[in-house]
């Protein structure tokens, strides 16, 4: 992996910065010796790794703002200097956004509005990744999906990250095409999993969330996901945003999938279980009847196939070394600042 160098005093702006992944790419981004403004929300979880890591320490500037003011947004991407941004500041979760569909449509997709505008006004941005999902492919048919195919969303966040991927093609149609001075990608990555993530609804805090209360619901056993570490898809966008701020690399504002291994794409139960043998517990186990009003995708499996060709990106690790992972990640903060684990990961993983 070429990160190193590269990354050593960038200007780099990134939304979601206080989240899950934006916390993890901006401790990854620090310790490339990249300055780094963020802006987003504060968190909405009163635990998060954010808070926990410190995040806000390590960078040039943290703002804590709306993505939907355009006005206050453009301001601080200018201010930042920054020639590279990643935008991941979203409504991420497929309930919630069943819950308040319009939240989610008015923060991905304004939210996304106003920062492909913002690219467009202001010149010093030369390299955009604009984080997407897995969940935009039009999921008909089990099949592995790659960039090319049809997309479709059927929850409100799914539709509204298909949203995002059809404005996206508009501005870069007509507002990049011949601008060969920036260079924008979407990027769509698999169910990531990790230390520090908190969120409600998703499967591994949902386990340690049921370590206390003895009880967890599994939603759908058997569905079947592209598990991958946080580590994959950050290093992902890294080396992608690597390549196309290289202006030889002009052809590729694009698209580009970053999903695990075929061997990673397992079900619910495959992972409840690989916690119930390591942390020698005994959770009670209710399925829940499917909720036809609120359904979820049965199988999703992702092709890598370009990322690994084009930009030679590939996964490193397994998803059983990814669950080791994040119980060593939970074991390790009982003891060691989280931050430093993070950054001991970061290490291990570009060693992988
Ligand atoms: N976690 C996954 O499995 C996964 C998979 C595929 C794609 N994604 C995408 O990756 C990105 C990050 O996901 P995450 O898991 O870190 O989610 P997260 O909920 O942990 O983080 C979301 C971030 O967006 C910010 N945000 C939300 N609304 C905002 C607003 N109106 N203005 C400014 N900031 C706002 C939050 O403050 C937070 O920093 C999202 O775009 C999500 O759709 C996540």
């Amino acid at each position: 992996m070429e990160l190193t160098k590269f990354w050593k005093g960038k200007k780099v702006f990134v939304t979601g910065h206080t989240g899950f992944k934006g916390s993890w790419l901006c401790i990854f981004l620090s310790y490339l010796g990249a300055n780094v403004t963020g802006y987003s929300l504060k968190p909405k979880f009163k635990k998060n790794l954010y808070d926990l890591a410190n995040v806000k320490k390590i960078l040039k500037k943290s703002i804590i703002a709306d993505v939907r003011d355009y006005n206050k947004l453009f301001k601080e991407i200018k201010n930042s200097k920054a020639s590279i941004l990643f935008h991941l500041a979203a409504q991420p979760l497929v309930r919630q956004s069943y819950n308040d569909p319009k939240e989610t449509f008015d923060t991905n997709f304004t939210g996304s509005l106003n920062i492909l505008e913002c690219i467009k006004n202001i010149k010093n941005i030369k390299t955009s990744v604009i984080i997407t999902t897995d969940k935009v492919y039009d999921i008909k048919k089990n099949k592995i999906f790659k960039e090319t195919d049809q997309l479709g969303g059927y929850d409100p966040y799914s539709s509204s990250k298909v949203c995002v991927e059809f404005m996206f093609e508009s501005y870069v149609k007509s507002f990049f095409k011949n601008n060969a001075n920036q260079i924008l990608a979407t990027v769509r990555a698999g169910n990531v999993i990790g230390g520090g993530d908190y969120s409600p609804d998703r499967l591994i805090p949902d386990i340690y969330r049921g370590l206390s209360k003895k009880k967890l619901y599994l939603r759908n056993p058997l569905a079947v996901r592209p598990w991958q570490h946080v580590l994959e898809p950050v290093s992902g966008y890294l080396i992608l945003a690597e390549k196309i701020h290289t202006p030889k690399i002009k052809k590729l504002k694009q698209n580009w999938n970053f999903g695990p291994n075929i061997s990673s794409c397992k079900s619910v139960k495959y992972i409840f279980n690989y916690f119930r043998k390591e942390l020698k517990i005994n959770l009670i186990t209710k399925k829940i009847e499917k909720n036809i009003k609120k359904p979820e995708t049965s199988i999703l499996r992702l092709s890598n196939f370009k990322a690994r060709k084009f930009i030679k990106w590939k996964p490193k690790w397994s998803l059983n070394k990814s669950l080791d992972k994040i119980l060593e990640w939970n074991k390790k903060i009982k003891y060691k600042k989280p931050l430093d684990v993070c950054k001991e990961q970061i290490v291990e993983f570009l060693r992988s």
